[in-house]
């Protein structure tokens, strides 16, 4: 699908080395055919230059983007306004631009480009730098469902993938993109009180991770509704049902849809205040 492309990432950063490692990973792309640019740090290109065998000479930065069949946009988005400034008249309609910038929607990505080249909008999340990312992605306007099919091949070999509406990025930044945040306050919260409760550190931290590995894989394998299997495994008066209880009592259930809809909110006035900042 890729294997005729030419890809330009313009930033270098962690996201960009992470979807770049998934993609020479899984062989949907040869290093040759992708180049790599960022604002001015030369040592970080030539590291990625040495760890992966792409191109990323600060000197051809504008043939490798007017080159390019696929541009990866993965700059911060506070930078995305003067990067594509910079490069604007270096890009045409026919090449894919695909984003992983957050906040950042495709229709202003097309009106900073000037042009109607197709774009494809994605919110990868930190698991991607294992290969365990859970994406969203959605398309833009002008973007095919061609264009969302290759996009949704480059993503998938960092991660799964869900397509979804544009207008339905913000709940998967919100659920998704800032998801492993919770677990890993969960998992602060389970080993403290597991502490507490008379284990060494790193005995609990070993329990609790195979605990939700086991978990995730019982939802996955037996397809179940997880209602249905936490009440499998609670019985009347027994110890799930004691801790659940505590957990109601401080409105476990209200604190998770509260914090997902807050962040979902948040991501929503993150965006606004980023195209209303560059408009
Ligand atoms: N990290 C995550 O888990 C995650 C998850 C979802 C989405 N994202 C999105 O991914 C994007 C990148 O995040 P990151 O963590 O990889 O950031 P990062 O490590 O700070 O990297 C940002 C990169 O952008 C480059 N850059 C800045 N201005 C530029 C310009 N004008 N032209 C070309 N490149 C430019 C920087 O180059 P210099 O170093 O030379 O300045 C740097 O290589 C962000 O928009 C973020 O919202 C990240």
């Amino acid at each position: 699908m890729l294997a005729d492309k030419k890809v330009c990432f313009l930033g270098a950063g962690a996201m960009a080395e992470a979807v770049l490692a998934g993609m020479l990973n899984k062989r949907i792309v040869k290093p040759g055919a992708v180049s790599i640019t960022n604002r001015s740090d030369r040592f970080r290109l030539d590291e990625l230059v040495y760890n992966f065998g792409v191109v990323a000479d600060a000197n051809q930065k504008d043939s490798s983007i007017q080159d390019a069949d696929i541009l990866i946009l993965a700059m911060k988005p506070k930078d995305v306004h003067s990067a594509l400034e910079e490069i604007r008249h270096l890009t045409n309609p026919n090449q894919l631009v695909i984003s992983v910038v957050a906040g950042i929607t495709t229709s202003f990505i097309s009106s900073l480009l000037g042009h109607h080249a197709p774009v494809i909008r994605t919110m990868p999340n930190t698991s991607a730098t294992i290969g365990l990312s859970a994406t969203g992605i959605c398309q833009g306007e002008t973007a095919t469902d061609e264009h969302l099919e290759l996009a949704k091949h480059i993503f998938e070999s960092i991660g799964m993938v869900v397509v979804v509406e544009e207008g339905q990025l913000d709940a998967v930044t919100g659920l998704s993109g800032s998801g492993p945040a919770y677990i890993y306050y969960l998992v602060e919260a389970m080993q403290a009180g597991a502490v507490k409760a008379g284990l060494e550190e790193h005995t609990a931290r070993e329990l609790i991770l195979q605990t939700l590995i086991g978990a995730a894989h019982m939802l996955i394998e037996t397809g179940e509704d997880p209602a249905a299997l936490r009440e499998k495994v609670t019985s009347p008066n027994g110890t799930t049902q004691a801790g659940l209880d505590k957990l109601r009592s401080y409105q476990f259930e209200e604190a998770l849809v509260s914090c997902i809809l807050r962040a979902t909110e948040r991501s929503k006035e993150l965006g606004a205040l980023l195209s209303e900042s560059k408009s």
